[in-house]
């Protein structure tokens, strides 16, 4: 019987092997039965090639397996490439010029009609997709986004060891490391009471590795993170974590750079010019208000509080005299948009808790209307147009609050209008630095200061002198990498000192004895003689997900958690036996509408 073992794959067979013999093994895509002739379409990971079972040229019985053939029946076949007529040739497909003529043919496997079309074109429901990930992964676009993924990671690990990094895995089982996300906690059996904690990133692992003198380490590291899932963050999630020692920022930037250089070059066959462009978080935030602002389109912020001071509008002058500030956004020639589309808009601002959208419209015809009418000068007028440098056909959005609240709700609109109005070219990857993050940023929660980035993160000495004073004026010896609008990296150049980190702890209200508690150990480390040093992680999901077009890193994780943190196909997070949970010593104590 003919083995299952192929010599060619289906896509990969091309005009220049006409007359040759090939065996091939895969699924049936589809099948077309004219009769006495059946069209099979066979595919593998390559693609896919058309069978032909030619009744007047085959055995009864050879037609007759061809007859019962049905969608992801798995197949081996032996014959002959013949070269299609020419109005037979199928464009679409890459093997569209050429069919195999079935000489021999061996059902391996039957499958019941699966629940999704494995097709692209395909617009199925992603429950579904993600319940049957297995077949999910079936489709070629799939295929070929894992593929990038393998093919990124493959560049990282070349790139890396080229310049002798090292390597190194940490421990999964592990010790809350304050990354800002709740903690995934393991119980321990052995010690009844206590529990690892799955690590945020291996950031400590990583510094400790610097004392221990490797001096160059990355990890391609998955990292767990028990937050709200979104479209770009997932529980379980993979980072390319890096550190160095004896340097600065500017070696970080390089090495990383050149990573993403050859990342590009291989898989978007595009050139990144180097050195990439750099912006501090000032001027990203007073000109995009966002930390990590999307800059494939304009339609800035401006800063309008000093000019319209006492401006007459109730809403301007209250958050001014409350200590806010008057901002806005030109968004060119978009003054026809429906009253709908604008009230849609000042939703969408209220998600970022701004209170209202007041807007300026100049009209084709040259006249300015607003939002607030009875309260519109000649002079604030005049003051827009000059600032904002709006001409007819332009509206004009405004956000009056606290900064933070202008800054957020007109960044996110500036992107929603770009979304919504098409105003961004796809085809292009700005990549840029954003550096000199605050090293402090106040939490209203928690009604203290906590570590912008995280507690092992330096600072620019010069800014000593607001210790005591203004904390948000202490800029942080830390950067992200940002493309299209989607932190990519993160790092920043670390505290080496003892007495720098307890300093830290305190600054941010950590007690001396809670500090000792959960970080004695790096305390201690930090006291036998520890390499200024300093390094990055960037998410290897969020990157890929970039560079295959993808919305969601669903798309680039091959078996990914659904929106609440559950695989729908394994059915995890699952229960376990009481007996598990009694050598655990654990009780579970549940409300009682989910016991
Ligand atoms: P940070 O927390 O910024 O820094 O993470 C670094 C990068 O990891 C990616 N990332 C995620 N990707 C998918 N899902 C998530 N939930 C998720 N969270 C983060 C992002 C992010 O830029 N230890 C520090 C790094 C350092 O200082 O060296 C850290 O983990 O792309
Ligand atoms: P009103 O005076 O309520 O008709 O509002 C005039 C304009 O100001 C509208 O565009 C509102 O969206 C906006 N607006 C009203 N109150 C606020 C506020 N507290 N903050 C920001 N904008 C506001």
């Amino acid at each position: 019987m003919l083995s299952h073992k192929r010599d060619h794959y289906c896509g990969l067979l091309n005009r220049e092997m006409a007359g040759q013999t090939v065996h091939l093994s895969g699924w049936v895509q589809r099948t077309r039965d004219l009769g006495g002739l059946v069209f099979v379409w066979l595919r593998d990971r390559e693609g896919l090639v058309q069978l032909v079972f030619d009744g007047n040229d085959c055995s009864p019985e050879l037609l007759s397996l061809a007859q019962s053939l049905r969608s992801e029946y798995v197949l081996t076949v032996v014959g002959e490439v013949r070269l299609r007529d020419e109005s037979a040739v199928n464009r679409e497909l890459k093997t569209g010029e050429i069919e195999v003529v079935v000489r021999e043919a061996v059902l391996l496997n039957k499958s019941e009609t699966p629940p999704i079309y494995i097709d692209d074109k395909a617009d199925e429901n992603e429950l579904v997709r993600l319940k049957y990930r297995y077949l999910d992964l079936r489709r070629p676009s799939m295929q070929e986004k894992l593929r990038v993924r393998s093919r990124v990671v493959n560049c990282i690990r070349t790139a890396l060891d080229e310049q002798g990094f090292t390597e190194v895995e940490t421990p999964i089982l592990s010790k809350s490391t304050p990354e800002g996300a709740r903690d995934f906690l393991v119980p321990s059996r052995l010690h009844p009471g206590t529990f690892y904690a799955l690590p945020q990133s291996p950031q400590i692992y990583k510094q400790l590795l610097m004392l221990a003198g490797f001096d160059k380490y990355y990890q391609i590291a998955r990292c767990f993170r028990d937050e709200d899932n979104r479209a770009d963050r997932q529980p379980e999630f993979t980072q390319c974590d890096i550190e160095m020692s004896f340097i600065d920022e500017e070696d970080i930037y390089a090495v990383v750079e050149g990573v993403f250089a050859r990342i590009f070059k291989e898989v978007k066959g595009v050139e990144l010019q180097l050195p990439l462009p750099r912006m501090t978080w000032d001027y990203a935030m007073e000109n995009y208000g966002s930390d990590k602002p999307d800059t494939r389109f304009e339609m800035r912020l401006k800063n309008l509080t000093d000019k319209l001071a006492n401006s007459g509008f109730v809403v301007f002058d209250n958050a001014i005299a409350e200590g806010g500030r008057v901002e806005a956004i030109n968004a060119k020639g978009l003054a026809s948009m429906t009253r709908k589309e604008i009230d849609s808009l000042a939703e969408f601002v209220k998600t970022y808790r701004a209170k209202g959208l007041p807007y300026m419209i100049f009209t084709a015809d040259g006249n300015v209307k607003s939002s607030f009418n009875k309260f519109m000068t000649p002079e604030m007028i005049e003051i827009v147009r000059t600032e904002m440098n709006a001409e007819p056909g332009d509206i004009v959005f405004f956000g009056a609050d606290k900064k933070a609240v202008v800054w957020q709700s007109l960044g996110a609109l500036r992107c929603e209008i770009a979304k919504r109005k098409g105003l961004i070219d796809e085809g292009k990857y700005n990549l840029f630095w954003v550096t000199e993050f605050p090293l402090f940023e106040y939490s209203e929660e928690e009604q203290r200061y906590v570590a912008a980035h995280h507690p092992f993160t330096s600072w620019y000495e010069e800014d000593n002198c607001h210790m005591d004073g203004d904390k948000e004026k202490i800029r942080s010896r830390a950067y992200d990498l940002v493309m299209n609008g989607i932190e990519l990296a993160s790092g920043s150049i670390r505290i080496h000192r003892a007495d720098l980190q307890a300093q830290m702890f305190e600054m941010i209200g950590l007690s001396d004895e809670e500090a000792h508690h959960r970080f004695g150990f790096l305390l201690d480390a930090f006291k036998y003689g520890a390499p200024p040093h300093g390094g990055l992680a960037f998410g290897v999901d969020r990157l890929v997900m970039l560079l295959t077009g993808s919305d969601s890193l669903r798309d680039v994780i091959a078996f990914p958690k659904a929106t609440s943190a559950n695989c729908l196909m394994m059915e995890t997070p699952a229960d376990v036996r009481p007996d598990q949970l009694e050598t655990l010593k654990i009780k579970v104590d549940l409300p009682a509408e989910n016991s």
